[in-house]
């Protein structure tokens, strides 16, 4: 059985709904025939300077909403980064793989930076990239189940174990594969359909989070920028907003695209962002009562994601000694 990882950063309150499309239900779909490892990724998180005490909440609140969406413990891994100290550990030495010219090109770096400044922007927003790639090669990792918008950072990553097998020896590392699924590798805002669903966007309108509720999430689907013609039609160049609707129902209802075509035939954009806020509602009622059951009894989470951590580190320990081993690091004994 081939291996999966992936990883989402505890930055929000609540994942978005391209965090969910996106990656989250690919990752529930591997599960079945692969061997999975879902991790939440704190370390990350840290590049972007949160409060302590809204981190620690935020990375239960993250996990809870991988369990929620189906992620099961007795099938996959699902832990917390920093319980595993191997992927910090790894990340210094990949550091040392990697060409300051070849992190600099990352252009979710480079954005962010522009943003913020040299002096607002820290080394580890930086060499971020390189904290991904560790996670990823620790597992022997075959697919990493992600957004369009990490496209570029697992492109590294197969450069970094290409590399690495080429310096010291063909098996160092297992070179990855980005799993991205084309259909909803990018969600698209609300408010402006043709810029990525994003927790930083400028207004919240275009933002549907999980944890949000209903109501307020009804009410931004029925007032999403659409265009000024009538016919509902899956097009993205000239329809971007009602492509991503159409894209959101699909995925969420299970029917394709053409089929809604058809049924939408002769109807009004009003009639589609009626039915879709109902699906979306629909689907988010179960979903938020699931996550409160799981943030209701914070112990049982902690005892899921300590196992998860036991059993990470099993599998992450093998790969970094072996690692260290090649790099010509002197063994303890
Ligand atoms: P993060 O936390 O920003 O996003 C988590 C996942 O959600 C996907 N995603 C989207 N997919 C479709 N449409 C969107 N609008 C959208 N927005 C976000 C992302 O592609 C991602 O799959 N660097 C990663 C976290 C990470 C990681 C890893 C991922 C750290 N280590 C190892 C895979 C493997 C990130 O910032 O994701």
């Amino acid at each position: 059985r081939s291996r999966i990882f992936s990883g989402m950063q505890p930055t929000s309150d609540s994942l978005h709904l391209g965090n969910y499309l996106g990656a989250l239900t690919q990752w529930v779909a591997l599960q079945d025939d692969h061997d999975a490892i879902y991790c939440v990724v704190d370390l990350h998180a840290l590049t972007v300077g949160p409060d302590p005490a809204v981190l620690r909440e935020r990375t239960r609140r993250t996990a809870a909403q991988y369990l929620a969406a189906g992620v099961d413990p007795a099938r996959s891994i699902l832990f917390v980064q920093s319980h595993v100290p191997e992927h910090a550990e790894l990340a210094w030495l990949l550091s040392c793989q990697t060409g300051y010219g070849e992190a600099s090109r990352m252009t979710q770096f480079k954005d962010k930076a522009a943003k913020q400044g040299t002096d607002g922007t820290t080394v580890g927003l930086f060499t971020y990239p390189v904290l991904m790639a560790a996670d990823i090669l620790l597992y022997g990792t075959d697919l990493v189940p992600v957004g369009e918008d990490q496209r570029q950072h697992l492109e590294l990553t197969r450069d970094l174990a290409q590399r690495l097998n080429s310096r010291f020896g063909k098996d160092t590392v297992v070179v990855p594969e980005a799993h991205i699924v084309k259909a909803t590798a990018k969600i698209y805002d609300l408010q402006e359909p043709t810029a990525k669903m994003s927790k930083s966007a400028e207004s919240p309108n275009g933002l549907i989070e999980l944890l949000d509720d209903p109501k307020v999430v009804a009410k931004r689907i029925r007032s999403a920028v659409t265009d000024t013609e009538r016919e509902i039609r899956f097009d993205t160049a000239a329809k971007p907003g009602i492509s991503n609707l159409l894209t959101i129902y699909s995925a969420l209802s299970g029917t394709d695209v053409a089929t809604l075509e058809r049924q939408y035939e002769g109807k009004g954009y009003g009639d589609l962002k009626k039915d879709l806020a109902e699906v979306v509602v629909d689907f988010l009622t179960p979903f938020q009562a699931r996550v409160n059951g799981y943030l209701a009894d914070p112990s049982s989470l902690d005892a899921v994601l300590a196992d998860g951590a036991d059993r990470a580190r099993e599998l992450a320990s093998p790969t970094l000694d072996r690692v260290y081993d090649r790099l010509g690091l002197l063994p303890r004994r």
